[in-house]
């Protein structure tokens, strides 16, 4: 199953973030007729581009997914949005986890219980997971967001296996470290958003149900040789709290 985005409608959730910027503006230049940028509240700055239109969709409601779906025909939904509390498991607030749970998994259920109905009548589209190479194998720095993407990555799998029998592409995208505000305090090499949109681009026309954007790529081939190497290099990845800690004991 392929997708080819040229004179279609699509759908980017979080569509402001770095990310969402970056896909908005690659399927606008792929030729797609109409992009909805969908944001949890009014964008600041609207897009001058007529094929734009602006939606205000918390992907944690589903009444509004399911609202937004009454009121859009799409073809392709990019699943994008994202939380992140960038902390270990006994750092940060009490409901982080639950937060990100909302959003990153629950989000993406919201949306796929939404839009796959009139997907699975038409016989064809996509939904494109944004998820993360942290759904892989788990960064403890960010212990909950990881366990999130991976709770999203099985929903992702499942929902290949159903909307796949109705001819609708699933895509999950693994990006390793982007170059956004998410990760912005992380000193490390990083992917640009641009390149994660042209890997969602090229995973929609080459019928793919993965990718691994940027530095993800040799990442993925490390995991697929040693997966308890990459857990036990990751494991290296400790909140600054845990770090600390082992620093006043040592
Ligand atoms: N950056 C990385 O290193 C990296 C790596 C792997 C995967 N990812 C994934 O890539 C995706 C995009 O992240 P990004 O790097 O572009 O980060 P970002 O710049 O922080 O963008 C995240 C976007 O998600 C939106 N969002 C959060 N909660 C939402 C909700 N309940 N409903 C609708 N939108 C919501 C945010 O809106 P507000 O502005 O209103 O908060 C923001 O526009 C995420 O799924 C993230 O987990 C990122």
């Amino acid at each position: 199953m392929s997708t080819a985005v040229q004179g279609k409608t699509v759908l980017v959730t979080g569509a402001r973030g770095g990310i969402g910027q970056a896909l908005v503006k690659a399927f606008l230049e792929a030729g797609a007729a109409q992009v909805i940028a969908a944001d949890r509240s009014e964008p600041a700055q609207r897009s001058g581009d007529p094929r734009v239109r602006h939606l205000v969709l918390d992907v944690t409601n589903a009444q509004a997914a399911e609202q937004a779906a009454a009121a859009c025909d799409v073809d392709v939904i990019v699943n994008n949005a994202g939380a992140n509390g960038n902390c270990g498991l006994f750092e940060g607030e009490a409901d982080q986890a639950r937060r990100e749970m909302e959003v990153n998994y629950f989000g993406v259920l919201n949306m796929a219980r939404a839009f796959a109905p009139a997907m699975k009548k038409k016989r064809g589209g996509a939904l494109v997971q944004v998820l993360s190479f942290a759904a892989l194998s788990n960064i403890p720095a960010m212990g909950s967001y990881s366990a999130s993407k991976a709770a999203a990555r099985s929903l992702t799998q499942a929902l290949r296996a159903e909307l796949g029998l109705f001819g609708v592409q699933v895509v999950g995208v693994y990006p390793r470290v982007v170059d956004t505000a998410m990760s912005a305090h992380l000193p490390i090499a990083k992917t640009t958003p641009e390149d994660v949109a042209q890997a969602v681009l090229a995973a929609l026309a080459a019928g793919q149900d993965e990718v691994y954007p940027g530095n993800a790529a040799a990442a993925h081939e490390a995991f697929l040789r040693d997966p308890a190497a990459v857990e036990r290099d990751n494991a290296k990845r400790l909140p600054r709290s845990s770090l600390a800690a082992t620093e006043v004991e040592a």
